[in-house]
Parts: C-alpha cells; sequence; structure tokens
C-alpha cells in the first residue's frame, strides 16, 4: 500500500489536522491512532467473487473422510457429501472450487472415476502417501458437490501422465449436451444436463510433480493440448496454463516465449507462506516472519502481471494465484492420525488469510482467482473433520476470516492510504457498492492495540456496523472439544466528525459497512 506524506494527506482530508479532530482520552490516547484516507473515486477495480476461490485435492482427508463419507456413512450426508460441510460451505459461499489436485490431478485418470462405484477400480495415491483410493468420488460426484454449495467446478487436466486425447474426452464427456458416444456415456451414467465445465487447468506445477519439465517443453505440450480443448455444446474451455511458483519469471517467461502465440486464457502461479513451526506452538518472532512474506506476495503477483503483460496480447491472459496459504511444520502424529497435512488453523492463520485476502483487493486489477489450499483438513483449511465415521466438523479460524470478507465480493475495490507507515502493520482494504463502503483491517500486532480513523474521500458515511475475529493469543484455535473458541462478534464501530472510528486490539481482523449518504 502507498503511504503518503503528512503534508499530503492533510491537503487531500482538505482540512488542518486530523489529529486536532480526535477527541482526547474519549477513546485511547492519540498517538495510538493510526489514519487512513479511503478514495472513494480511485477505484482499483471489480473484487471478483474468485479471489475467494477454494481447491480440493486427493490428498489426506480433504476428499475421503473430509467432505465425502460415502452414500452408505451414518454421518448425515446428501449422496455422500458430509452435510454439516455442505452446509457450513454454503453458508461461507465458494465462489469456485478447483479439483482434483495439485500433484495428485497429473497423476488422475478420469474414467477411473465415473460408472457404477463397485466397478471403479481401486488405485494407489503415489503422492501423498501412497494408500488406496476406492474412486467412490468422481466427477459426477463433484460436479454434485459444487451444485450443492453453488461453486462453479475447475477441473484440473492430467498433463504430467496424461494424453491430449484423455484430457479432450474429459470435456466432451463434461460438456457436450448429447448424442456423442462420450456425452451419452454422461446420460447414462445419471447426468442428463452437460456440467458445463469452464475451467480446465492444462496440468499443474509441471515444473515439479506435473512432470518435472522445463519451460519449454511444458509449452510445446500445452500447445498439442490446447489444439483439442475446444468448445463443445456452447462451452467454450478457459484454459488455464502451468505457472510459476512464487517469483519465478524464468518459469514464466520460458513458457510464454515458447507458446508461440497459443496463449492460455490464464496462467497459474503458486505461493505458500512457509511457517517454521508447529501451526498451534509459535511464538511471536516466527508469526512477524510469516506474515511478513505477504509483502513478497505482492511482489511476486505484480512482477508476474507485467511480465505478462510484456508480451503482446498478455494482458488478456488471467493471473491465477491457484494455491496459498500457510504452509506450517505440521506435526507427524497429527498427519498419523488425520492424514497428510492436516493442519490446524489458528488466530495467526486467520491472520495470514486476511492479509491475503486484503491484498487482493488492492491488487484487484492483477488478479482474476486466487484459490487457498486447501478447503478441508488439508493446509490453511476452512473446514477441519475428525474422520470419516465422526459427524464432527469444526469451522477455522481460516472459515470466519472468510466469512469477514465475503461483502466485499463484486464491489469496486478503491484505494485507502495510510497517513503515515504503521509501525504495528495494520493492513486495510476497501471497496464500494452503490451506497456502501466495506473496511477491511488487520491488526498483526502480538502486543499493540491501535484506533483506526477513515477519513471518507467521496463519500458521507451515515452508519456503520463492524464485525470482528480476535483472540489475544495467537496460537488459539477451533478444536473438536471446544470449536467456537474463535469466532466472529458484533464489534464497536462509530462515526465521529465524519470519520469511521474503530478499535483494533492486537492480533484482530475486522470489516465494517458503512452506509453512504
Ligand atoms: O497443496 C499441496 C500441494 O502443493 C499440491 O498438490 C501441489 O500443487 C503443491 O505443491
Amino acid at each position: 500500500m502507498r503511504s503518503v506524506s503528512r503534508r499530503q494527506f492533510v491537503a487531500d482530508c482538505g482540512c488542518v489536522s486530523l489529529l486536532s479532530l480526535v477527541p482526547r482520552g474519549v477513546f485511547v490516547d492519540a498517538s495510538k491512532v493510526q489514519e487512513f484516507l479511503v478514495k472513494t473515486d480511485s477505484e482499483i477495480g471489480l473484487v471478483r467473487p474468485e479471489f475467494h476461490g477454494h481447491f480440493a485435492e486427493h490428498l489426506g482427508s480433504c476428499v475421503y473422510g473430509g467432505l465425502w463419507v460415502g452414500r452408505n456413512s451414518k454421518v448425515p450426508n446428501i449422496n455422500g457429501h458430509r452435510k454439516l460441510a455442505v452446509k457450513y460451505l454454503r453458508d461461507v459461499g465458494v465462489p469456485v472450487l478447483r479439483w482434483p489436485g495439485g500433484c495428485f490431478a497429473d497423476d488422475y485418470h478420469w474414467r477411473d472415476g465415473i460408472g457404477p462405484e463397485a466397478r471403479r477400480p481401486k488405485r494407489v495415491n503415489i503422492h501423498w502417501g501412497g494408500y488406496v483410493e476406492d474412486n467412490s468420488f468422481g466427477t459426477h460426484e463433484f460436479i454434485e458437490l459444487c451444485r450443492l454449495i453453488g461453486a462453479e467446478p475447475y477441473l484440473a487436466g492430467n498433463v504430467g501422465s496424461g494424453s491430449p486425447s484423455e484430457l479432450r474426452d474429459w470435456v466432451e464427456y463434461c460438456n457436450y449436451p448429447a448424442g456423442s458416444a462420450l456425452s451419452e456415456e454422461r446420460i447414462g451414467n445419471g447426468a442428463r444436463e452437460p456440467f458445463k465445465v469452464r475451467y480446465w487447468g492444462v496440468g499443474n506445477e509441471s515444473w515439479g510433480c506435473g512432470g518435472d519439465m522445463k519451460p519449454e517443453e511444458y509449452a510445446a505440450l500445452y500447445r498439442r493440448f490446447a489444439v483439442y480443448l475446444k468448445e463443445f455444446g456452447g462451452t467454450a474451455p478457459f484454459l488455464i496454463a502451468s505457472g510459476p511458483s512464487r517469483a519465478d519469471v524464468r518459469w514464466s517467461r520460458g513458457v510464454l516465449d515458447n507458446l508461440r502465440g497459443e496463449l492460455p486464457d490464464g496462467l497459474s502461479m503458486h505461493y505458500y507462506e512457509g511457517g517454521k513451526q508447529e501451526p498451534t506452538k509459535f511464538d511471536v518472532l516466527h508469526m512477524t516472519e510469516q506474515l511478513r512474506i505477504f509483502k513478497d506476495v505482492e511482489e511476486a503477483i505484480c512482477l508476474q502481471r507485467a511480465v505478462l503483460d510484456g508480451y503482446p496480447r498478455g494482458s488478456k491472459i488471467a493471473l491465477i494465484l491457484d494455491e496459498w496459504g500457510v504452509w506450517d511444520q505440521i506435526p507427524s502424529e497429527d498427519e498419523k492420525r488425520h492424514g497428510a497435512l492436516w493442519q490446524q488453523s489458528t488466530m495467526r492463520s486467520a491472520l495470514a488469510a486476511a492479509l491475503g485476502l486484503n491484498l487482493f483487493n488492492r491488487l484487484a486489477d492483477r488478479l482474476y482467482m486466487c484459490n487457498i489450499a486447501q478447503i478441508v483438513n488439508v493446509l490453511q483449511s476452512l473446514l477441519m473433520t475428525e474422520g470419516a465415521e465422526s459427524e464432527k466438523c469444526v469451522r477455522t479460524t481460516t472459515y470466519y476470516a472468510f466469512a469477514l470478507f465475503k461483502a466485499h465480493r463484486s464491489k469496486t475495490a478503491v484505494r485507502v492510504v495510510p497517513s503515515e507507515p504503521s509501525p504495528e502493520g495494520i493492513s486495510v482494504s476497501a471497496s464500494k457498492g452503490a451506497k456502501e463502503l466495506v473496511l477491511s483491517f488487520v491488526n498483526p500486532s502480538a502486543d499493540k492495540d491501535v484506533v483506526v480513523d477513515c477519513t471518507v474521500l467521496g463519500g458521507a458515511p451515515k452508519a456503520v456496523t463492524a464485525d470482528m475475529l480476535h483472540n489475544p493469543d495467537l496460537n488459539a484455535f477451533n478444536s473438536f472439544e471446544a470449536p467456537d473458541q474463535v469466532v466472529i462478534q458484533r464489534h464497536t464501530a462509530r462515526i465521529e466528525k465524519d470519520k469511521i472510528r474503530l478499535e483494533l486490539p492486537r492480533l484482530s481482523v475486522a470489516t465494517a459497512s458503512v452506509e453512504l449518504g
């Protein structure tokens, strides 16, 4: 976020000194007030609901035992989908869901997951522990889940160990209405209407688990695959090429240089914020180190966008942050008990989620879609379950961080500038609707409570309400025994002399909805 000089800030406000307006002693000491200017006429871009996208991989207990308990389970389910998970995900809203991987996608053969369940082959999941999966969750089940939770499906295709004809057939199977062998097979498997899947990934991490390729090798394969991935029955596929990890422009340039004009609709990039401690045992130093990575995430996004924009028609390529989130040191006992990468979400994780979501608002003109990894049980998940036999399903701190940002969806992000750089690292973003302004704040400091004052340029605040997620313990989390340790609470915000004011205690995320006159 750009900071402005105090003089510029005062000039922007058209007033003598904002600090002189702060009623000293009424709220807190004036030295702890952080001032922001919300420039409602300085638009960044649309906050696409897809910035709040999700990712489900056949990994650990994300799908089996997490989202999917099976049709014969004693756990309440809808055709095998865990009922409580469906409800929670519907509530928070999942704009888009990417499946079946990740690394798994490049070893997945879609035909294994269609047809009568009893006849589906059992396969070894080679990437995530070498266990056997029964393929009871396949394409039809995924599409049904998407419909249950209101998500747009995003299928990640197999390039690493698959073929152009296999992927081309998957597209036809899903999207062609009727009359061809593949569409009739889909109808025979119970789906009369085409699935109309728009988003198709062409490989995942092709520089690593997706085939260990050089950029030019991947580009050649991408071109070959793309020839056959056509519009079937009126649904034009939106092809997403495998992009770089972090700021690796060597990969993106290498791919784009060798595409010979066969540009993809989107390029995916991955950025995990690695953590050096166990999820529930972070100290302040390591939390600060982890949260600081968002500065690098911002730079990486801007860099990748600039690389794309540098190619003829490159500005048309959508930049997709396909996997992001905190990836901590997961205790092996947790993984043994609950599956690979089963990671608890804490107050710290919620701060990380909110820093990311604030960033996406501020970079709304550069991004198209962002999918946090992953939706249930794995890494920075929204929900945690206790296994296929248990009904328990807990909403994590990350779930609540997403809930706090829901109000931004489909609004227009606008610029917010601080009066001076925030020593506490307060992060802010704003978006506006017809007569409404939504502001989100993160106070990542472990020991400083702050008051924020927002002056709105281009609109007069009439009424304000706020919600907050806060716990003074950075390691606080929602467990199966205590599922409501960290939940959203109503928070006090007020309008004072045309400014919006709210307290931001240490380790908090807050969203204020402002009615504008
Ligand atoms: O999300 C876990 C793994 O991280 C994914 O399978 C892979 O794409 C990435 O390396």
